[in-house]
């Protein structure tokens, strides 16, 4: 089985003064929340149980928001508080016990794909797979450089000369030994427990697939990119493409809210 993660932790301090009331992945892109955008390449993939990491101050958000929406769709949405961001690998030491031995993706709460990766999420069976995309700006990245083969030969994080343009996007699935790597991690120089040192590990191990994306890929980490998150996925009809079960406990929600607000009306 594959198990879902979902890292929604951090205090997105570019985004001040949006994220002193909210969660940045509680902010809108176009008719919902960003959360919904990683939510649904989870649920895309078939994925049943889902774990959020959140930070402290914005559970209660996140709870309103997703403690009983799928409740009748068969998602099991499971919540984690992390009192302080240490890195991205840092969701698999969370996650210990709902990892709890299977496989898992972990998706960042602010990464939007067009791609529909469900079938190579569907399809991963052992070691890890990425999902790369060609960016103008790789020294913002993890990047992964290619032979002439096209096989995956190094990872570097936020490279400061140029090795590759391929960029690791915020999507990661590992098999039950990340948890494992993660705990033997040490620290880089900006104090955090880096993703990229688990892909390396599964890089040396042979054990590291790199699948390559054509379409947008989106994160919503400044003002610019949230807008440009918004214009696009209106634009490309993203939003048209949410797996059903998403659409329909959304829209059972919505209705729920009305009434709610029917009533206090009375
Ligand atoms: C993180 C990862 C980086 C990855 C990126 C994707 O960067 O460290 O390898 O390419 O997410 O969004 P950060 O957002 O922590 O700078």
């Amino acid at each position: 089985m594959i198990k879902g993660i979902i890292l929604s932790g951090g205090t997105a301090t570019r985004l001040f003064p949006l994220t002193a009331t909210t969660s940045k992945q509680l902010l809108p892109i176009y008719d919902r929340q960003m959360i919904f955008y990683p939510l649904n390449t989870l649920v895309k993939a078939g994925i049943k149980d889902i774990l959020i990491i959140v930070a402290p101050e914005h559970s209660g958000q996140f709870l309103n928001l997703l403690g009983s929406i799928f409740k009748n769709h068969g998602i099991n949405i499971f919540f984690e508080v992390q009192k302080t961001p240490r890195g991205l690998a840092d969701a698999f030491l969370v996650g210990e016990n709902f990892i709890d031995n299977n496989s898992v993706a972990m998706v960042l709460g602010d990464n939007i794909f067009e791609d529909d990766l469900a079938e190579d999420i569907k399809d991963f069976k052992s070691g890890s797979m990425v999902f790369a995309k060609k960016v103008s700006d790789p020294e913002r990245f993890g990047v992964v450089k290619f032979d002439e083969n096209g096989k995956a030969t190094e990872i570097k994080e936020k490279p400061k000369e140029f090795l590759s343009d391929w960029a690791i996007t915020g999507l990661y699935v590992y098999d039950k030994k990340v948890v494992e790597i993660a705990k033997n991690l040490a620290p880089s120089d900006r104090g955090e427990i880096e993703i990229t040192d688990i892909n390396k590990k599964y890089l040396e191990a042979g054990e590291l697939s790199v699948k390559k994306i054509e379409g947008e890929w989106l994160d919503a980490g400044t003002f610019d990119s949230l807008l440009e998150a918004g214009n696009v996925v209106k634009k490309k009809e993203i939003y048209k493409k949410f797996d059903p079960i998403i659409n329909k406990a959304i829209e059972e929600f919505n209705a729920e809210l009305k009434e709610l607000a029917k009533k206090k009306l009375a």
